[in-house]
């Protein structure tokens, strides 16, 4: 029963995708033709985008309850990645007193990895990170340390309510009414399908509070 179950959720989140793809690249074009900007396809373009990353999120929960995430290596620079997707992140928060900050430390960052999973891991991130930050900053940050690279995510909103941190990377944790609770349980997964770790924390330092939320990779050798 919960095969069929799994198998129609895999279907119908693999569907979803079909018709979202010609909703998001129109939406673009307009936006691109109305340079004043319109609010009503502002909106169109976030929930378009929403439920593009629903539908990938789901995807990919049922792959992994099913033991059938695939992880497809190639060689990329990690740094460009993180570059890519904070500008496509930048225009969900235009109009917001909200900024994303990339301060990356080591100027090349070549890695071997998934990049679309990869790069799935950031926008999981980065989301909760503008969901839960009222506003300020949005501060990220990638080096190289020893044999690993480190990313971080640390952002300026309430940080992580502690009730929730020992389920925090578990399915369905979720403390946010528009939330599936999803997204953290499939970076952790993508994370160590990787060889890397991922972890978060609350912000101690004086003045700054926020969730700092920090995951590694193997270097490549
Ligand atoms: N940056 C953050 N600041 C504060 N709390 C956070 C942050 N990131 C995650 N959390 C907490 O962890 C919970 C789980 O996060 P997760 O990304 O797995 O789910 P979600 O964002 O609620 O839903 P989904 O990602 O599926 O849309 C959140 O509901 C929230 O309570
Ligand atoms: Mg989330």
């Amino acid at each position: 029963m919960k095969r069929r179950g799994d198998e129609f959720l895999n279907v119908a989140a693999h569907e979803l995708r079909t018709p979202i793809l010609p909703i998001l690249a129109n939406a673009e074009l307009l936006r691109d033709k109305i340079k004043t900007g319109s609010r009503e396809l502002d909106t169109i373009f976030r929930n378009a985008v929403r439920l593009q990353q629903l539908s990938e999120n789901i995807l990919s929960a049922t792959k992994i309850d099913s033991n059938s995430l695939t992880i497809q290596k190639e060689e990329f620079d990690l740094n460009t990645l993180i570059g890519q997707i904070i500008e496509d992140e930048q225009h969900a928060i235009e109009k917001r007193n909200l900024r994303i900050v990339f301060v990356p430390q080591t100027s090349n960052l070549p890695v071997l990895a998934d990049e679309s999973r990869i790069g799935q891991v950031i926008v999981n991130l980065l989301d909760n990170a503008i969901k839960f930050t009222q506003e300020g900053q949005i501060l990220v940050t990638s080096e190289m340390m020893k044999e690993e690279i480190v990313v971080r995510v640390h952002d300026d909103g309430p940080g992580i309510d502690p009730q929730i941190f020992p389920v925090l990377f578990s399915k369905f944790a979720s403390r946010s009414p528009s939330g599936t609770g999803l997204g953290l349980f499939i970076c952790k997964k993508i994370i160590e399908a990787h060889g890397g770790t991922i972890h978060a924390r609350n912000s101690s330092a004086p003045g700054k509070s926020g969730a700092i939320f920090t995951f590694t990779l193997p270097a490549l050798r």
